[in-house]
């Protein structure tokens, strides 16, 4: 294994790495005779035709090229409840789901928690939770979409064709559609959220009036220094290809990307690094001010955005300061990685999930409504908190896991039946 490089950093730019020195050819994408006898390979994340400015693609310079392989073969392990489960309108909330007592890695710890379509659409998404207590012995890939991993618990490696991401609760990291990797838990167990996008990469959103700096900085953004393991022992590989998944044995590593250059690549954000943008006079933005990444959809609509609820100061006067009552056409899927969020006062807790449909109201919790009516309002900061969502235009189909799991909560709606009305129609508010 070498890697002699520091991360490169910055986002959707043109990026280069080599972890031996003259391995990148100069000039030619593929020459007849790459250096250091490497066999050169196209890795397309876009149609080639696409507008430049969405074209994403890499040339990889590596000691064999992927099409080294036997036949792939369906596993007959399957995810567990990928299958959807009936749709209902309700508002549904989970505890955390638990770390497994038997040996699971990455991919056997993924749990399918709710789609908007069938993997074989253009758009849309798909989302699991996972939790693992063993590294992965194997290779995966997804031809199915791009994926983005948030971790609750535990640091996990990701050891991509192009070179290792190392991330921790609080960040964030990024795997191109079809792009090989390894999961390694850094602490023996792991538990996440995966949101795999089906749809347009996922890119960072536009500014318009905020200018040029905000929200998720491009410099923030860090790609791996390339890193190859030149290996002969035999390495399952496996697929997933139209929601199945599929192996085959190779005789040596497919992670032996020895340099490489373009901009279809794997990245890792530290949500820390987030420049939060609120209300400082009164009311709330709408929570699109907190997005980090998006993934366009058709209409204006996206078809994801990827939005966080991180530590900030809440200073805005005669403003009822929690997330406010809503409905909403968009389909909200949440998380929590740490601490407390600011709309429920118990029952979400870090590692837990909510879904919230197209239309469904919610908002804060009636413990927490009656504290923000009551609050003496002064500058205050939200801190050690972190909560996301993952919100889509398309409805999301809970997974038969999901409905049928004992992280299932009875009643989430009892969150809000003690609600008062407060109506006086001739006097004065509370
Ligand atoms: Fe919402």
């Amino acid at each position: 294994m070498t890697d002699t490089q520091a991360p490169l950093c910055g986002f959707g730019n043109h990026f280069s790495s080599e972890a031996l020195p003259g391995a990148l050819p100069l000039g030619h994408n593929s020459p007849q005779r790459p250096p250091l006898g490497l066999y050169a390979e196209q890795f397309s994340g876009t149609a080639f035709t696409v507008a430049r400015a969405e074209a994403r693609r890499t040339w990889l310079y590596r000691i064999r090229p992927s099409a080294l392989h036997p036949r792939f073969e369906r596993l007959g392990q399957q995810l567990p409840g990928l299958a959807m489960g009936p749709v209902n309108p309700n508002r549904l909330r989970w505890d955390p789901l638990p770390i497994p007592q038997v040996p699971t890695d990455f991919l056997d710890g993924l749990r399918p928690m709710a789609s908007t379509a069938p993997a074989e659409a253009a758009s849309g998404v798909s989302l699991y939770g996972w939790c693992a207590n063993r590294s992965m012995n194997r290779v995966f890939f997804n031809a199915d979409g791009e994926l983005l991993l948030v971790p609750q618990a535990g640091r996990v490696q990701l050891f991509t064709e192009l070179g290792r991401l190392d991330i921790k609760p609080g960040m964030i990291a990024v795997i191109p559609r079809g792009l090989k990797f390894r999961v390694t838990l850094l602490d023996g167990e792991s538990r996440g959220y995966l949101a795999e996008n089906h749809g347009m990469p996922l890119r960072l959103p536009e500014l318009g009036p905020i200018g040029s700096n905000g929200l998720a900085n491009p410099r923030d953004f860090v790609a791996p220094a390339a890193c190859y393991e030149d290996s002969t022992g035999p390495t399952v590989l496996v697929q997933k290809f139209l929601g199945e998944l599929w192996t085959c044995e190779l005789a040596h590593s497919p992670l032996d990307v020895v340099a490489w250059h373009g901009n279809n690549v794997p990245y890792s954000y530290d949500l820390s690094r987030f420049n939060t943008i609120g209300t400082v006079s009164y009311d709330h933005p709408d929570p699109s001010i907190f997005t980090v990444l998006t993934s366009p959809g058709a209409h204006g609509q996206a078809n994801m955005d990827f939005v966080i609820f991180p530590p900030r100061w809440m200073v805005a006067e005669n403003t009822f300061r929690p997330p406010w009552f809503h409905r909403n056409v968009m389909n909200e899927f949440m998380g929590l990685v740490e601490g407390a969020y600011d709309a429920k006062a118990e029952g979400f807790q870090p590692g837990g999930a909510s879904l919230h449909s197209c239309m469904s109201a919610h908002g804060p919790d009636a413990d927490t409504c009656a504290r923000a009516m009551a609050a003496q309002l002064a500058p205050v900061k939200l801190d050690g908190t972190l909560a996301f969502m993952f919100e889509t235009s398309q409805v999301l189909r809970p997974s038969r896991f999901a409905l049928e799991c004992e992280q299932l909560q009875a009643d989430y709606d009892g969150c809000w039946s003690t609600l008062p009305s407060h109506f006086n129609p001739s006097g004065d508010s509370l």
